[in-house]
């Protein structure tokens, strides 16, 4: 059975295009003083997600805390974008590198915010940013049943390079 894609998107000669964001969204990097908020929306956007059995320190707030801080730290590619509207935090993307490829690591946009273009305009911002650091390729993976996921890269111009089984990933750990 499928269990993870692999994708990737050629960057060299693309523009990459930003939404418009409306009703008062707005995408702001990341300082240090978001690292709980953003903890928050990692613990919320996988409560109960399907790839949680592989994720075991998004159960809580305080193990997505860690996550963040060795993120951050360990990751200093570029700072994580947030969304906002207002006060509240929507969503978050983050990038990183790994063999000399530039990753998007992570998109998440809290439950009540989804289906409003919010994770495809982090995408796009998060993209646009490994672009602009001189990356002629831009990679991520994403579990087979994640299709929201799946769906929005695809359509965004991602392509699969990759089909990993899930016993190729057991072997793989
Ligand atoms: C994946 C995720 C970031 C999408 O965020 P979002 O803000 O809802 O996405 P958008 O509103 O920008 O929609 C992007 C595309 O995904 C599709 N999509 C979003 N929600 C969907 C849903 N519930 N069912 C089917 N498709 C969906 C939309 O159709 C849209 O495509 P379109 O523009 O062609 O219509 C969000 O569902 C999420 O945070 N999931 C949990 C965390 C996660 O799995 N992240 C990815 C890890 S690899």
């Amino acid at each position: 059975m499928v269990a993870r894609l692999d994708m990737k998107m050629a960057l060299s000669g693309r523009e990459i295009t930003q939404p418009k964001l409306t009703h008062g969204f707005v995408i702001l990097p990341f300082n240090n003083s978001m690292e709980r908020e953003l903890a928050e929306m990692v613990f919320l956007c996988y409560k109960g997600h399907g790839d949680l059995e592989f994720l075991q320190e998004r159960t809580t707030v305080e193990g997505c805390l860690a996550l963040v801080r060795k993120e951050i730290v360990e990751r200093k590619m570029l700072a994580p974008l947030i969304i906002m509207q207002g006060e509240k935090f929507c969503g978050f993307t983050w990038a990183a590198l790994h063999d000399g490829k530039h990753y998007v690591s992570e998109v998440g946009v809290v439950p009540e915010f989804r289906g409003k273009g919010l994770g495809r305009a982090l995408l796009a911002k998060i993209v646009a940013e490994i672009a602009a650091l001189g990356a002629k390729e831009v990679y991520l993976g994403v579990s087979a049943p994640n299709e929201d996921a799946a769906h929005l890269y695809k359509s965004f111009g991602f392509e699969v390079i990759r089909e990993w089984d899930t016993k190729d990933l057991k072997k793989k750990k």
